[in-house]
C-alpha cells in the first residue's frame, strides 16, 4: 500500500526499468496471461488497462474484444514511452493514477489491471473508483499480491540488516473480505503461489530491479553494500536453494468482478 508522496518514487523505478521490463517480466507475463484466460465472453467499446506498463497483453486483449478501444493508464512515463514504440496500430496512452482514475463515471465496459494494484492506497479505495467508472453490466478484473510474496528476500535480508527490503501485502483473507464488502459481485477469486527460480542471489535481485519491483515503500536501505555486506546477502539467499535454483515466489489473487445493472 502506498502513499501519494512514494508515486514519483514509484514511477520514476518502473520508468528505469521500462526498456528492459518486456525482457524480463517472466512471471509477470504469466500472470497476465492467466487473468485473460479468466475474463468473462462479453462485448466491450472500451476496454481500460490500468497499470498497463508497456502494454504487452494489448494484442491479446484485442483479440478478446476485437471491435473494443483499448486505453492503457499507468503512473509511470517510461512505460507509456515503451508502449508507444511496441504499438503497431493506434491506441490511447495516458500518465494516471489508479487511486484518482481520470475517467467519466460509467464510461468503461471492462476495467483490466494486472499487477499494479498493489502499489496503490488501498484496495477498497480501487474498489470504489473502478466502482464509479466502470458502467452497470461491466467487469474489473484485475490481478494483484497477498502476503506470502517475496518471502525469501525478506528472510534472506532479515539476517543483514534492519531495513525493509520488500512491500507488506494484504492477507488473502483480508482482500477476499473487501472483496465481499464492496458494491461489486464476485464472479471469480484465485489465490495462486507463482514462481521462478534463479541460477544465483545476484540474478534474483537483478530481475526485482528490470521489472521495477524494488521500490520499498517504508524504512528503505539507502546507500551501497559493502563487498562484505553482499556476499553475506548473497550467502543468506543459499539456504533458500532449491533443485531449479533460488526461488522467487509471488503469492497472487486473481479477481473478476460484476458491477450488476
Ligand atoms: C509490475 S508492472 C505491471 C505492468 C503490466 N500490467 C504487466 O502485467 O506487465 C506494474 C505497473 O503498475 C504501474 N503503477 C504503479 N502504481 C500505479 C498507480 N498508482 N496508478 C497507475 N499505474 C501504477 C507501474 O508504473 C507499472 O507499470
Amino acid at each position: 500500500m502506498s502513499s501519494s508522496s512514494e508515486k514519483p518514487r514509484i514511477a520514476n523505478n518502473f520508468s528505469r526499468a521500462a526498456s528492459v521490463y518486456a525482457d524480463h517480466a517472466i512471471l509477470q507475463k504469466q500472470v497476465e496471461q492467466q487473468l485473460l484466460s479468466m475474463l468473462p465472453a462479453q462485448s466491450a467499446d472500451t476496454v481500460v488497462d490500468l497499470g498497463c506498463g508497456p502494454c504487452l497483453v494489448f494484442p491479446r486483449l484485442q483479440e478478446h474484444y476485437p471491435t473494443a478501444k483499448l486505453i492503457g493508464l499507468d503512473l509511470s512515463y517510461g512505460m507509456l514511452r515503451e508502449a508507444s514504440k511496441l504499438s503497431k496500430r493506434q491506441r490511447c496512452l495516458c500518465v494516471a493514477d489508479a487511486d484518482q482514475l481520470p475517467l467519466a463515471s460509467n464510461s468503461v465496459d471492462v476495467l483490466f489491471s494486472s499487477l499494479a494494484l498493489q502499489w496503490c492506497q488501498g484496495l477498497q479505495h480501487v474498489l470504489q473508483q473502478a466502482h464509479r467508472v466502470v458502467r452497470p453490466g461491466g467487469t474489473l478484473a484485475f490481478s494483484t499480491l497477498a502476503c506470502g510474496t517475496l518471502d525469501e528476500v525478506h528472510q534472506a535480508w532479515a539476517s543483514i540488516d534492519d531495513y525493509e527490503h520488500t512491500n507488506e501485502f494484504a492477507t488473502v483473507a483480508e482482500q477476499y473480505r473487501l472483496l465481499l464488502n464492496s458494491p461489486w459481485q464476485l464472479q471469480a477469486f484465485r489465490a495462486r503461489t507463482e514462481q521462478l527460480h534463479f541460477p544465483s542471489a545476484k540474478a534474483l535481485l537483478k530481475n526485482l530491479r528490470q521489472t521495477g519491483v524494488n521500490t520499498v515503500l517504508s524504512n528503505a536501505r539507502a546507500g551501497l553494500l559493502t563487498r562484505n555486506q553482499y556476499r553475506a546477502v548473497e550467502a543468506s539467499f543459499e539456504q533458500f536453494r532449491e533443485a531449479s535454483g533460488i526461488p522467487l515466489r509471488y503469492r497472487t489473487l486473481y479477481v473478476v468482478l460484476h458491477k450488476p445493472k
